[in-house]
């Protein structure tokens, strides 16, 4: 396409439905298509026909696999290229005229720089192949936190996958009307078809990846990769990293948290937002089933990985789960685990990179305790349970609607969002941090967010047990420097009348023998109950130089089998550890002093000062 106008005859044969109205809109797709260079521009209407011919596409074209109708009606499974399988944080870039403002914790690149390199890479990128353009909703739609972003892509992949996570299509249009404001985020997976070329299942580009925010102009730019976070522009790009510069710009929160209702049995809710690492359980927590004897207790789920936050008008906040499906790692869920997340499969699901039954179904690991005795792996390679490798990669995902979810909260897509009691942050800890702490108060416990770290695990880092902090669960995810984060949520706490509560909790405890001292997974319930009960006032604790801490007797244990003595080493807070503890911090601290608040600084030393007071 050399003419300069085969972009705007691109627009013009593209069958553009009247209801769109958007004049800038319409503006950048064709000046996209002429850098881009499709073959064709599609506008993606978000229906059900749209869905299944796409599918129907990708089946014939060998990039996607139909599952037996009887065992997983309506369910696909999709291999990705081996090297193209999760997020990728060393290829992702913030970029700020200045440096600082990025902050040392993302990659940066100066914005000439970064857009004379993509100008290059997406030049031409999508020849042979369809532009589609993906109007999308993050949040409910026309609620007054929620906002708009149109991906264009050239992977119906892309385009099936955005369709469940998001309120996608025609409606949009509505909201956005002939001026309204989107988030233009434009992503190819960087394989252009030349004359003749034919395409292969997972086209992506094994040289150059390139996962690009930009600030000052709101804009995301992915190149090469086609898997979750990196293609789905509206999760981590922009749900997180451009939202929380647009949160900190206008006053509100984008956060890496799953939210939830409890009910408590005399009819009483409240809703809980927490925040916890990749890889820490969060949709399993998001579902939660109470365990025996708690029965009387419920878990209602509103979402399982990102939170807006606004405040109220009642001097609450409240939030929405912008996304309105699950991308959830398909490895470790298991009747066990999280009956409600399997049962939420049974069908209408796109899984990736998990193994294919001799029947048609598909498995994982965790799924069952007995493995299939022959399955094909998610390589499409045979793979018998003694062959040495994993059947599924670990990495493996299902992509499923929220509304399949059986505790699915009744006001999850309410445009007002549900007002919040309680934040929890939560890492994973072997030692150090107890079960539950209640913050003394928001700095407190902004502190105590700011400074949370994780244990790293084998497959990782080849190393056990080294603690990366993790701020607010937003290392790979805050748009912008740390410190003016943390500046950020300090600020918030104090422009509301009644600030939610802030707790910190560790279900990953070990014991000398390396097991875990806590069950974990219905059993926090018990941690939810006492954490519920306190931002009602309906129970006690014990004052600590880290807080709050519960009493053995202000746990609800009924059908739990734990004594005194095991709770206590659960709760027990080690002045020694502690003490490193604090002065680790100081690593995270020194990283950041540029934008570091002072009341971080502060709070530190008078943690130092409890503390080694306390062991004296
Ligand atoms: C996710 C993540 O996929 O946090 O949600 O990595
Ligand atoms: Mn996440």
């Amino acid at each position: 396409m050399s003419r300069p106008d085969a972009a705007a005859e691109l627009i013009s044969r593209s069958g553009k439905p009247a209801y769109v109205k958007h004049a800038r809109l319409v503006e950048w797709v064709r000046e996209m298509a002429a850098l881009c260079e499709p073959d064709r521009i599609y506008w993606c209407d978000g229906s059900k026909e749209e869905y299944d011919r796409l599918c129907q596409e990708m089946i014939d074209a060998g990039s996607m696999i139909r599952l037996d109708e009887q065992k997983r009606p309506n369910s696909f499974l999709v291999r990705s290229d081996p090297a193209d399988v999760a997020r990728m944080e060393d290829r992702t870039f913030v970029c700020t005229e200045d440096q600082d403002d990025a902050g040392p914790n993302n990659n940066w690149v100066a914005p000439a720089e970064m857009r004379a390199t993509l100008g290059g890479l997406f030049k031409g990128c999508m020849r042979g192949r369809t532009m589609y353009v993906i109007p999308f909703s993050m949040g409910p739609l026309g609620s007054h936190i929620a906002h708009i972003g149109v991906e264009l892509s050239d992977s119906p992949y892309v385009v099936v996958s955005m369709r469940i996570m998001t309120r996608m299509g025609e409606k949009v249009y509505d909201v956005l009307g002939s001026d309204g404001e989107f988030v233009p985020c434009i992503h190819s997976v960087g394989m252009p078809l030349e004359a003749g070329q034919s395409d292969i299942a997972w086209p992506s580009n094994r040289e150059h990846k390139y996962i690009v925010h930009y600030p000052e102009t709101k804009e995301i730019w992915s190149f090469g990769s086609g898997y979750g976070g990196n293609a789905l522009l509206g999760k981590k790009c922009f749900a997180l990293r451009i939202a929380s510069i647009m949160a900190k710009e206008q006053g509100w929160l984008a956060e890496h948290m799953l939210i939830l209702g409890i009910t408590a049995p005399t009819g009483e809710k409240k809703y809980v937002a927490a925040a916890f690492p990749s890889a820490c359980g969060k949709t399993n927590l998001a579902m939660l089933i109470p365990p025996k004897g708690m029965d009387d207790w419920k878990v209602t789920t509103v979402g399982e990985d990102i939170a807006w936050i606004k405040p109220g008008k009642d001097g609450q906040l409240y939030a929405i789960n912008p996304e309105a499906g699950y991308f959830g790692v398909a490895p470790g869920t298991g009747p066990e685990t999280n009956a409600t997340a399997l049962g939420m499969l049974d069908a209408d699901t796109i899984f990736t990179n998990v193994a294919l039954t001799a029947d048609g179904d598909v498995w994982w690991e965790g799924m069952t305790k007995t493995p299939p005795k022959e399955l094909i792996d998610w390589q499409g390679k045979p793979w018998t349970p003694d062959c040495g490798r994993l059947a599924a990669h670990p990495n493996s995902r299902f992509t499923v609607s929220a509304e399949r979810c059986a505790t699915l909260d009744p006001e999850w897509d309410n445009p007002n969002g549900v007002p919040i009691s309680a934040f929890v942050f939560g890492g994973r800890r072997n030692d150090t941090v107890p079960l539950v702490a209640e913050g003394f108060n928001w700095n407190y416990g902004v502190y105590m967010a700011a400074t949370m770290g994780s244990e790293t695990t084998a497959a990782a880092t080849g190393a056990v047990g080294v603690v990366r902090r993790d701020p607010f669960a937003m290392l790979p995810f805050c748009g912008y420097h740390f410190g003016d984060y943390f500046n950020h949520w300090l600020r918030i706490g104090h422009t509301v009348s009644q600030p939610p509560r802030i707790y910190c909790v560790n279900w990953f405890q070990r014991d000398e023998q390396g097991r875990f001292i806590w069950p974990g997974f219905g059993e926090n319930m018990r941690v939810l109950k006492w954490i519920v009960q306190r931002t009602m006032g309906a129970v006690g604790a014990q004052e600590t130089a880290l807080g709050w801490i519960p009493r053995f007797e202000d746990m609800d244990f009924r059908g739990m089998d734990i004594s005194r003595e095991q709770f206590e080493r659960l709760t027990r807070i080690d002045a020694e550890l502690w003490r490193k503890e604090i002065e680790s911090h100081g690593e995270l601290f020194e990283q950041l002093k540029s934008r570091l608040p002072r009341e971080m600084v502060l709070k530190r030393e008078l943690m130092k000062l409890d503390l080694w007071r306390d062991a004296a």
